[in-house]
């Protein structure tokens, strides 16, 4: 008998993404899996019960996860969630599973195999996995129109008859994945736009954008890339000297859309209230990394507030806000890697604990936590299981 896919509604407040979509289904299908999707779990990605139908899933209840081989899910299951999922079953979700030790452990007790999405290591082979990725380019997408909404002026320079509308200076911290989507947008948008980052590779990716690249570029900045790409914590001393740069800058502009990320470590604060308040009236600040301590003071979680005369714009899920953009590529990315984990010759779920990327995201397997990361001691888990 196939084998079951169940991608259920998501509970958790203001998500409206899915961990599917009618292409995603269709692909499950030709893997062999037989798909049901929960009733309704699409609606608020403009993806109805019928489109499912369409590409061949069955509509179903919450009690459909009971049976399931394989629930993908956005969010990581509730403790109440996963109680009613089939031992042995392989659940992919963004399970955001630092500080989180008694959900892991819940998941280890109702025997699934769970598996964080958001560790699946960036190699050139797992790009079309990657929902860091996919979700962070379109939080810097929205993120622009966010603010542009909240502005109450045009962005691009408008010459009319009535006047010239000068265009919105737009400064944007962070040019990772969601920075440089934010430069390219606010750039379409008709903006001036001019970027910082910590890593001297994204100069060049700034400059290409058509943005103007702005840092202190000392001897520190020349060793901030960390081999796997990503920033370290700066000195005291660098902080100090970003934050004169930063104050100068940002009493110019109009808009600034903060994205500085640290892996493991609270975000940087980047902009104190005091640089608020040399920021034009009627400014704005979008601090995408809110959710993690946030880069702006005064920033609160999924609010709109004013700080210091600044419209600070707090959402925790930007992705959320553009969720039937969202939820199609996580969908994707969610397949890719499920047929990763199916037998060529059977069309059978075949999990091979030695690939590398099994190992980078696996947390919880044979009731037990297996991720180095987070077993109270090493685990080993056999190589076909
Ligand atoms: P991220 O989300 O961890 O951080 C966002 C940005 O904030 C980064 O560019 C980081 O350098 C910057 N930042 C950190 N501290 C800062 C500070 N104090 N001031 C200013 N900026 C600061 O990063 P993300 O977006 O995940 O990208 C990290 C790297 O991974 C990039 O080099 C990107 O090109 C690379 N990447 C590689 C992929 C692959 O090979 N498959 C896929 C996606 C990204």
């Amino acid at each position: 008998m196939a084998e079951t896919v169940f991608i259920p509604l998501e509970t958790f407040p203001g998500e409206g993404r899915i961990a599917a979509s009618p292409e995603s289904v269709k692909k499950l299908k030709t893997l062999g899996f037989e798909v049901v999707v929960q009733a309704g779990a699409g609606t608020l990605s403009r993806m109805p019960d019928s489109e499912f139908e369409k590409a061949g899933a069955r509509i179903g209840s919450a009690a459909d996860a009971a049976s399931a081989d394989v629930v993908l899910k956005v969010r990581r299951p509730t403790s109440a969630e996963v109680t009613g999922y089939k031992s042995g079953a392989i659940v992919l979700a963004i399970m955001d599973p630092y500080g989180n030790d008694q959900a892991l452990a819940d998941m280890a007790k109702a025997g699934v195999s769970a598996f964080a999405m958001e560790l699946m290591p960036r190699i050139t082979r797992a790009q079309s996995m990657d929902v860091l990725s996919s979700q962070a380019n379109l939080a810097g997408y929205q993120a622009v129109i966010e603010a542009a909404s909240e502005y109450d002026r045009a962005m691009p320079m408008m010459m009319t008859a009535a006047g010239t509308v000068p265009a919105a200076k737009v400064f944007v911290m962070g040019a990772g994945v969601a920075g440089l989507q934010a430069i390219a947008t606010a750039r379409r948008l008709g903006a001036v736009v001019s970027a910082t980052d910590v890593r001297p590779a994204s100069k060049e990716q700034v400059a290409s954008l058509g943005a103007k690249f702005i840092a202190v570029e000392d001897e520190e900045f020349k060793a901030a890339e960390t081999s796997g790409g990503y920033a370290k914590e700066m000195s005291a001393d660098y902080k100090a000297k970003q934050a004169v740069l930063t104050a100068e800058h940002l009493a110019k502009q109009d808009i600034v859309i903060t994205t500085a990320l640290i892996p493991g470590r609270p975000a940087p604060r980047l902009i104190t209230r005091d640089m608020l308040k040399a920021m034009k009236p009627g400014s704005i600040a979008v601090d995408l990394a809110v959710e993690r301590g946030g880069n702006v003071e005064g920033a609160v979680a999924d609010q709109v507030v004013e700080v210091e005369g600044v419209k600070v714009v707090g959402y925790t899920n930007m992705p959320g806000r553009i969720a039937a953009s969202a939820s199609a590529l996580y969908a994707k990315n969610l397949v890719t890697f499920l047929e990763t984990m199916v037998s060529k010759e059977t069309k059978a779920l075949a999990l091979n604990a030695e690939d590398e990327l099994v190992k980078a995201t696996m947390l919880t397997h044979g009731g037990a936590v297996v991720h180095p990361n987070f077993a109270a001691e090493p685990v080993v888990v056999s190589a076909t299981a």
